[in-house]
């Protein structure tokens, strides 16, 4: 487990530390899970071997500390009832203020990641969504905590767009007129972003020559996003972006209209604001 302590001068009055965690990805399963369920998570489990001493470490770590944990989504491969068991311990252990990830809504009724569930999955995620918020007790598509006078918002941008109704509750709080760190699955684009060019939010369509059309279609934002993103780039209230989804750490300040702090998996990020 990685634990990097970093210091972000954003000219709060009054100094407070918080901690970051992104892309945990549960695969367990228990007796509510087919056989093929179970192989489908132990394929799974193979690249998310970590998650549950991830789980352990960071609940150790926040108990330890008394610091505000926020989650960048992905707690969930995919669902399972003891995945969301396991989530809803964590919530309650934690406190964790939480967005979620694109893995967070899917299904996988199939027992697999494939093309050809994409549709129905995005079709039905906000009724899965709205499953993972009862389950987990908290809201998952936008959520706001006041610390020392600054607003730490999770916004849900994990189907690669933003909407309407989200954005109307970010400008809501910003109408405050107080600072705010800005948490988000997906990070926004940037050209400081070295590997994996597609994944970041509004990417230039370049990125996605190699995709599967299906995959190039999920990862294009709408117009309303796009829209949003340079609104998020240029808003002076907001002082950074947090986000995960990239499954590495990476730092993005001083470089681009907007500052970014991305969380990798297997990391705690322990941030002192000042
Ligand atoms: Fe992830």
């Amino acid at each position: 487990m990685d634990i990097i302590k970093s210091t972000l001068n954003i000219g709060c009055e009054k100094p407070f530390t918080f901690l970051h965690v992104s892309d945990i990805h549960l695969t367990e399963t228990d007796e509510n899970d087919s056989l093929a369920r179970k192989e489908f998570a132990a394929a799974r489990k193979r690249g998310f071997s970590f998650s549950l001493s991830t789980i352990n470490f960071i609940k150790d770590y926040v108990r330890k500390t008394g610091y505000t944990l926020i989650n960048t989504g992905d707690m969930l491969d995919f669902i399972t009832p003891k995945n969301l068991l396991i989530a809803r311990e964590f919530v309650k252990d934690t406190n964790m203020i939480m967005c979620t990830g694109n893995h967070e809504y899917w299904n996988c009724p199939n027992n697999r990641f494939h093309y050809d569930d994409i549709q129905q999955t995005h079709a039905q995620r906000d009724s899965t969504l709205d499953k993972v918020e009862k389950a987990l007790g908290i809201d998952v598509r936008f959520s706001c905590r006041e610390i020392n006078g600054v607003n730490l918002v999770c916004i849900d941008d994990s189907n690669y767009n933003i909407t309407q109704e989200d954005f109307e509750k970010l400008k809501k709080v910003e109408a405050g007129g107080k600072p705010i760190l800005l948490f988000m699955h997906i990070p926004l684009d940037s050209e400081h972003i070295q590997i994996n060019h597609e994944f970041p939010l509004n990417a230039p369509k370049q990125y996605f020559k190699d995709c599967h059309p299906l995959v190039a279609k999920e990862r294009t934002s709408d117009e309303l996003t796009c829209y949003i993103c340079d609104y998020i780039r240029h808003s002076p209230l907001i002082k950074c972006v947090f986000s995960g989804h990239m499954h590495y750490n990476k730092e993005i300040i001083g470089l681009d209209s907007q500052d970014q702090i991305i969380t990798g998996i297997n990391t705690i990020r322990e941030i002192t604001v000042i």
